[in-house]
Order: C-alpha cells, then sequence, then structure tokens
C-alpha cells in the first residue's frame, strides 16, 4: 500500500543546536526522509544556528556526514541528497549575546512559515526566545518547538512555561515528545476511537489491569552527567510512559483537535492517585555481561539514581475504579520493547467443563519494535478429545498487513516536525499538562529522597530487579515477558 504524502507549504525552520546531536541524528535525516518524499517542498529551507565558526557549505558537509551514516544506502538516493543539501544554510549565533542575530534577521523570510527549534539546553529557552523577539524575528505566526527535559520539577517547568509566555503565544509552543509521534501510538487512538470492538470493553467492568513497558537495551553509557541528576522517573515515566498511559486511558474527545485531546489527557493525569513506597519498585544496574556498572557510567560511587522503575497506579475516575496500571521502564535489560498491554477479565461465568480451561483476552499494542498489535482470543484446540480452550494470537503486525516497509513508517521526529508546519498541536504537549506531571511526579520522588531508599541492584540483561517482578505477582498478576 503507498501512503499518501500532501507536501506541506513552503517554510524556513531554523535549529538552535544545528550541530548537536539530535540535529544530526534525529531532525536533519528525519527531514531528508520527508525531502526524498515530496512531503517537504523544494522552496522550503533548514538553517542550522549554533556557536561553532562554520559556513554553509561546512554544515552541508557535515549534515551529509550524519545522514550517509545514520540513514540506511537504500534510503539515500545521491540525487535528492544533493538537491537537500542545497536547502541548508547555517549561520553562527551566540545564544546569550548579541553575534548573529542580524544574520538570522536577513537569513529568515516573511513570506513563508517560520519555525524555530529549540534544540538546546533549557537554560537558554529564556535568551533565545528573548532575542527572537527582540529582533523582530518571531511574530506571532512564528512557531517553536521545545525539546524536553521540560524542566525538572514543577517549578522550573512553570517558570519556563512563564519564560516562553511572555514572548509567544500557547498557540506557537510545541513541546516535543517524541513517543507521541511515533506510529502505534497514533494509532491506538485510531484502534480505541475508530472501531465500535474496543470502546464498550474499555473500562474497569471488563479490564483485570493494563501495563505498560518501555525496556531498552542500552545503558546509559556517556550521558551519566545528565543521567544522574534524572532517573527513570524524571527521564521517562512522567513524559514518554506518562503520556502512553493518558492515550491509553482517556475518555474519547469530541473531535480529533488539539485542545480536545490534550484536555482529556490533562483530565487523566488530574485524576491520578499519589503513589504509596510499596508500590513502586526503583533499580539500579549492576557490572555484569560486559557492562560498567551504573554508578561507573555516572561516575557517581554513592549514586542512588534509578535506571529501572516499576509501579503501580491507579487512576481515580469511574472509568478506572479498581483497575490497576502498572508501568515499567529500564536501562540496560533483555531486550528492546515498548508495548502497552490491556487485560481484560476472564468471561464471567463457563459453559464448559472445569478442565477445560479458562481464559482472558489480551491486547497488546507494540511501539517498537515490529509495530503493530496482537489480540490474543480463545478457541476450542483441535483435534478430538472434547472441548478444550487454548489462547491464539491474532497478530497484526503492521509492516505485514500493510505491505509497508519498515522504511515507509516515517521516524517520530520527522512527523512530528511536519506536524509543526502544519500548525497542528495535536501530538504535542499542552504547558498545562506538563506541570500537571510534574505536580504528580514530585512528592513521588520527594518521598523516596526523603526515606533515603536505596535502588535494588539488577544484572545487565535482565528483566531488572527481582522485586519488580513480585509487585505483580502479589497482586496475583504477571508481566508480560520481555521477548525480542
Ligand atoms: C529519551 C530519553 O527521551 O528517550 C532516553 O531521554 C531514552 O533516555 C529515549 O533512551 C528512548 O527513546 P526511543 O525512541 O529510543 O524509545
Amino acid at each position: 500500500m503507498v501512503s499518501r504524502v500532501i507536501p506541506v507549504d513552503p517554510f524556513d525552520l531554523i535549529i538552535f543546536g544545528g550541530t548537536g546531536d539530535l540535529a544530526r541524528l534525529k531532525i536533519l535525516p528525519g527531514l531528508f526522509r520527508r525531502f526524498a518524499s515530496g512531503q517537504m517542498p523544494p522552496e522550503a529551507r533548514v538553517i542550522g544556528a549554533a556557536r561553532s565558526e562554520m559556513d554553509s557549505a561546512g554544515y552541508r558537509e557535515m549534515i551529509h556526514a550524519s545522514i550517509c551514516e545514520f540513514l540506511p544506502e537504500k534510503q539515500r538516493r545521491e540525487g535528492d541528497l544533493g538537491k537537500f543539501l542545497e536547502r541548508l544554510e547555517y549561520v553562527r549565533v551566540d545564544a546569550t549575546g548579541t553575534d548573529g542575530w542580524a544574520d538570522l534577521k536577513t537569513l529568515v523570510r516573511s513570506e513563508v512559515t517560520k519555525a524555530y527549534y529549540f534544540s538546546v539546553g533549557p537554560s537558554l529557552f529564556g535568551a533565545i526566545a528573548e532575542r527572537l523577539h527582540g529582533n523582530g524575528i518571531a511574530g506571532p505566526k512564528c512557531r517553536m518547538v521545545v525539546e524536553k527535559p521540560f524542566g525538572h520539577d514543577l517549578g522550573s517547568a512553570q517558570a519556563l512555561n512563564e519564560t516562553l509566555a511572555r514572548f509567544f503565544d500557547e498557540a506557537q509552543i510545541y513541546r516535543i515528545d517524541h513517543y507521541l509521534g511515533k506510529e502505534t501510538v497514533q494509532n491506538l487512538m485510531a484502534v480505541r476511537f475508530g472501531n465500535v470492538l474496543f470502546e464498550p470493553l474499555w473500562n474497569a467492568q471488563f479490564i483485570d489491569h493494563v501495563q505498560i513497558t518501555v525496556a531498552e537495551t542500552v545503558s546509559v553509557g556517556g550521558r551519566g552527567a545528565y543521567y544522574d541528576k534524572s532517573g527513570a522517573m524524571r527521564d521517562m515515566i512522567q513524559n514518554h510512559l506518562m503520556q502512553l498511559l493518558c492515550l491509553t486511558a482517556m475518555e474519547p474527545p469530541s473531535k480529533f483537535d488539539p485542545d480536545a485531546v490534550r484536555d482529556e489527557k490533562l483530565k487523566v493525569i488530574r485524576a491520578l492517585d499519589p503513589v504509596p513506597a510499596e508500590n513502586i519498585v526503583r533499580g539500579q544496574y549492576a557490572a555484569g555481561d560486559g557492562v560498567a556498572s551504573y554508578r561507573e557510567h555516572a561516575e557517581n560511587p554513592e549514586s542512588r539514581t534509578e535506571s529501572f522503575i516499576a509501579m503501580k497506579l491507579h487512576i481515580a475516575n469511574w472509568r478506572w475504579n479498581g483497575t490497576p496500571f502498572y508501568l515499567r521502564t529500564g536501562k540496560c535489560l533483555k531486550n528492546r520493547l515498548s508495548e502497552i498491554v490491556v487485560r481484560f477479565k476472564e468471561p464471567p461465568h463457563s459453559i464448559f467443563e472445569a478442565d477445560a480451561g479458562r481464559n482472558a483476552n489480551e491486547l497488546a499494542i507494540r511501539l517498537q519494535p515490529n509495530e503493530g498489535m496482537d489480540l490474543n482470543v480463545t478457541i476450542k484446540e483441535p483435534g478430538p478429545g472434547g472441548m478444550r480452550l487454548m489462547e491464539v494470537p491474532l497478530d497484526m503486525t503492521f509492516a505485514d498487513a500493510l505491505g509497508a516497509s519498515g522504511d515507509a513508517v516515517p521516524d517520530a521526529y520527522e512527523r512530528l516536525v511536519m506536524d509543526v508546519i502544519r500548525g497542528d498541536q495535536t501530538l504535542f504537549m499542552r504547558g498545562d499538562e506538563v506541570e500537571a506531571a510534574w505536580a504528580w511526579t514530585d512528592p513521588i520522588i520527594e518521598g523516596w529522597t526523603a526515606r533515603g531508599d536505596a535502588p535494588k541492584l539488577y544484572e545487565p540483561g535482565s528483566v531488572g530487579p527481582e522485586e519488580a517482578l513480585m509487585l505483580m505477582h502479589r497482586d496475583g498478576r504477571r508481566w508480560r515477558d520481555l521477548k525480542a
């Protein structure tokens, strides 16, 4: 099946931090794919802005090298790549000084859509916003894209929101959570609200529990300095897993429109109960399996930061009363796997003999790898010997079902950047949503800090600490296997 590509209007995308990892590894390779697909029009331009001394030719060479390194050969036709690189410019800008701003002003075109991507640390957001505003190059039609981490706690997130609000309207601000750009995450909304099959059952009456897992095999490696101040709670739960939880648990919005969707997500976050200590397991990877310990990576021999977390949550509203949500995420685990698993209740009464067995349906929505869904249904075990029940998966791997190769599914970043250009905020976080997520997160972190809780050690390549398994076992449930 060939996907429909609708070109966007001509634009200037200005990336502050244009020479940084995110720009080189994600944003520019992603834009190149959109260019090659015909979605990014030939008149569009990307302007890298950073501190390094470099000219546009040097920038093109740098980005050429990253695209060759990060995109497989079959995705880069030289003709396309050459034309794409011609669309790049570079300007040297001092984010906290005066250098380069006049050059940037000359470069940006007044007649096209303009998006400024803040791919820099949050400490520079204010300085850049002020200079954009002061130089008159960020009028009310311009869009600002800001990256996570959006604050470290509620206070810092509020301060960032206030800083941005001094210069821009909320409708101009696009706070990125790249999980919202993943194909399957959006499919979750299509599945829930585009079918009659699921929504009538999508509540505590029929759903036993929900599990959300984002397991990674990578260690914190070279990011130890950032990560040690953050930990899995701030790095993953407060944003990515929270967004998955919201889309799974929210009420149907009246329409697929930015504020209707974000209003419903916000209600979920506000309905989250505080989490008692016994419902949280924090872990930290030890050394093993050829991997150095977390503490070595963090260069902090005393670190109590968690590289793994599992928790049980309750959403205090009518729909979810009594249905727990279990979340887990961690580094250095057995496999890379992200999925949302909805475990339904068993049928209320069995008409079959007791030894026929009894099963519950399970819907698994896989974000990565092998994006897709499978639904376990109960059937009769084939053959003679009476009625015995068994579970079989109705498997729908999107690449198989849609005849799409992995290359055809846009990466989260490329989709989100195109949404910015189209002016669609649906898949971006609103300021109040981010603040509500911190308001729920902060007391949890304060709780374990005040108690002086140390994380449980776990082996690299395992499924995390034993206690995380017990979190479900004690409720008579179990995590799905972390199979590749
Ligand atoms: C980032 C986190 O936001 O998401 C990283 O800071 C994490 O620690 C990454 O590794 C995971 O993203 P993905 O798309 O690889 O699942």
